[in-house]
């Protein structure tokens, strides 16, 4: 991250911030996989296209809407990210990271991260969510790769505490409030979009991983950079490769996400209410 990425992303947060003025959001949402409609909960909306924000990427996965919302959540001023982007749709992983940078430049401080992953851990259902505890990416260069600008963060950031103990507490409690079963676990990152083979979730199992997804790795690490508060929800879609004797699809995965929206607005909802 050098001068000129610097310089993107302070292109993008101020043309970003011109729609601001009736909003002073502390917390931001991405919103991952099944997630995606959260974002009609928000009030008093003002939504702007990723596609017309200055050297923003644009989102290509199903489901992924592709805009930045500002709105209210719990009468608490939010920024949603409806779409995230991923590796495999053939972003680098410096793009992946720009959003949070441009989220960071908007004076942003807490970041939930939402997605679905396949739970490794047999003693989670589908159905169920898991509270990120910590990561495991042992997959692909990492986002900060390249020269550093310590305008944006130092060269060794510590990932020690990279998903916030406080805000994994209150959301375990929202949760379990809201009536979905809720875990605390290791998200294994793979770069996709295969599913994992099964021998693959085994490794993963014996390594620590307790689900399996896509996503939220990579932006953690440079939420980490950009010193943000980092909050991961995953919601459990399917039992990873392997757990059962059956293929995965991705429809399976949508489906599974989109018949649980109820329970997890309402988590999610209380949840912003609350921090
Ligand atoms: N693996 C990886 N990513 C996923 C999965 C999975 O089983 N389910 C939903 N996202």
């Amino acid at each position: 991250m050098d001068k000129k990425y610097e310089k993107k992303v302070y292109e993008a947060s101020y043309y970003i911030s011109k729609y601001s003025v009736n909003y002073n959001p502390d917390t931001a949402i991405l919103l991952g996989s099944g997630f995606g409609k959260l974002s009609e909960r928000l009030e008093d909306r003002t939504e702007i296209s990723y596609a017309d924000i200055p050297n923003f990427p644009v989102s290509t996965a199903p489901g992924h809407a592709g805009k930045l919302i500002f709105g209210r959540i719990s009468g608490k001023d939010v920024i949603c990210l409806s779409g995230r982007f991923h590796y495999y749709e053939g972003y680098d992983f410096p793009d992946l990271a720009f959003p949070v940078m441009v989220l960071k430049a908007l004076g942003v401080r807490i970041l939930i991260m939402t997605n679905a992953a396949g739970a490794i851990n047999q003693s989670y259902k589908p159905g169920d969510v898991m509270i990120i505890s910590d990561h495991i990416k042992l997959m692909g260069h990492s986002p900060l790769r390249g020269q550093n600008d310590p305008d944006l963060g130092t060269r060794f950031p510590d990932m020690s505490r990279a998903y916030d103990p406080e805000l994994r507490k209150l959301a375990v409690e929202c949760a379990a409030a809201a009536g979905l079963g809720v875990h605390e676990g290791v998200y294994f990152y793979f770069e996709g979009p295969q599913f994992e083979t099964p021998a693959e979730i085994r490794a993963a199992r014996v390594l620590g991983g307790d689900a399996a997804g896509m996503s939220t790795a990579p932006e953690a690490i440079a939420a980490s950079y950009a010193s943000l508060r980092v909050l991961g929800i995953s919601f459990m879609s399917n039992m990873a490769a392997g757990v059962h004797d059956k293929p995965i699809t991705g429809e399976e995965v949508n489906a599974a996400a989109e018949k649980a929206s109820p329970l997890l607005e309402r988590f999610i909802t209380d949840l912003i209410g609350r921090i």
